[in-house]
């Protein structure tokens, strides 16, 4: 039987490229090489495409050990999928359909001009699915799928639309509020406003929200551009910092208050128009929040699987994490985090993230592992959950 070919997306122009790394280097270690061929692509940070033919060579290294790839969360030569960033041949998708499924076509890049030149005498690559295993801007944001679509590559994950949706916090809370599901009380402004009037932004957000706050980028990841605004002394810096990264800052009603934290409670989703919800678990960060130092950098921070709740909780929680995932128009794949009152042990939604980290060890392939699904299964789940929705979609038509 003619093996499957899929291509493997990562790297990318996000702040979260590392770390897409890592998660590539995972799922070219674990998925089934007797079932599928994989053909690594790499976007580089300056967002290049490239493959490497020789990719079977470079794929070869065993995954890295648990502790020894978040140590190296920050050093891209320690996977193959830097290997292939770093000695890859030019490659893009043209953004129209071709005849044999997806095409990706050999060019050339000059590294002086960086202009492509086409590379007549190589052949095109085929791949038969792409798995984006691409996190944040450009990669999770519906970006990329928009370009998907138009090749008519299957694609592994959330759709343009989800996609979108779940990287914007204020439109995510939006879709969730509409959704009758529980949101922490929050704020909008745009960069604008806070430029022009931060007085009247002031008293705009002191009316609707008691300290402390969490400001926030509307666009991002990772905790980037988040800060934990404890009074009003702190909150011009935090919306400073927030409104570096995109127009719209989210300022959010801090969960646990002044004297508590909150607990964090995450659970994944899979599947098209039925999706399952896993386990819930729990993360306890090694800092005041789970920050990008929290998240990437230091090894404190601890993960509960199961998270220690009562049976009617996490039932709440996976109902949750469901509604969530269709509150968005997800497929494929989403981690669906929480935020619980300590005191109350109210649960909020926090947010939905439609590519989330992929290695071995992260959350996401964790709570299926731990609910009965190990993780090449998952992997060739989402393959075949890619390769339905783009099925599904051929049903459509698009004039008269
Ligand atoms: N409203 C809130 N109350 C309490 N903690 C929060 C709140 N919002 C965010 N946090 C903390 O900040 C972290 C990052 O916020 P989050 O909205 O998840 O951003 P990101 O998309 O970057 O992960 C959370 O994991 C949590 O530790
Ligand atoms: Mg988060």
């Amino acid at each position: 039987m003619k093996k499957l070919r899929v291509g493997i997306l990562f790297g990318g122009r996000s702040g979260e490229h590392e770390v897409s790394l890592l998660s590539a280097a995972s799922v070219f270690g674990a998925i089934d090489k007797n079932k599928y061929e994989v053909v690594p692509i790499g976007i580089t940070k300056e967002g290049h495409w490239v493959t490497a033919s020789d990719a079977e060579r470079l794929l070869a290294g065993e995954g890295l050990p648990a502790a020894q790839a978040r140590r190296r969360a920050g050093d891209p030569e320690a996977t193959p999928a830097a290997a292939v960033l770093a000695k890859g041949e030019a490659v893009i998708v043209p953004p129209e359909p071709q005849a044999h499924g997806g095409t990706l076509s050999p060019f050339e890049t000059n590294p002086a001009s960086h202009a492509l030149t086409r590379r007549t005498a190589d052949r095109a690559v085929n791949v038969d699915i792409i798995f984006p295993v691409l996190h944040g801007t450009f990669g999770e944001d519906g970006t990329i799928q928009g370009l998907l679509e138009l090749a008519d590559i299957p694609y592994v994950g959330a759709g343009v639309l989800g996609s979108a949706a779940g990287m914007d916090k204020d439109i995510m809370k939006a879709l969730f509020r509409a959704a009758g599901l529980p949101i922490v009380k929050h704020v909008t402004i745009l960069r604008s406003d806070w430029a022009a009037q931060p007085k009247q932004v002031r008293r705009r957000i002191e009316r609707q929200l008691k300290y402390p706050l969490f400001v926030k980028p509307a666009n991002l990841g990772s905790s980037v551009g988040i800060s934990k605004v404890h009074d009003r002394n702190q909150l011009a810096s935090g919306m400073e910092e927030a409104a570096k990264f995109d127009r719209k800052i989210v300022i959010e009603q801090g969960v646990g208050g002044r004297k508590q934290k909150a607990r964090e409670l995450e659970c994944s989703v899979l599947g098209n128009d039925h999706p399952r919800a896993s386990l819930p678990g729990e993360i306890v960060p090694s800092k005041e929040f789970y920050d990008y130092e929290a998240k990437y950098l230091d090894e404190g921070s601890e993960l509960i699987i199961p998270a220690k709740l009562t049976r009617r909780e996490s039932q709440t929680v996976q109902q949750l994490a469901i509604r969530a995932f269709q509150a968005v128009d997800c497929t494929g794949l989403a981690r669906v985090d929480f935020l619980m009152e300590p005191k109350t042990r109210k649960i909020y939604l926090n947010e939905i993230n439609t590519m989330p980290g992929f290695t071995a060890i992260s959350m996401y392939p964790k709570l299926w592992a731990a609910s009965g699904l190990p993780y090449s299964q998952l992997i060739e789940r989402l393959i075949e959950l890619g390769l339905e929705r783009h099925q599904e979609k051929k049903k459509n038509q698009y004039s008269r």
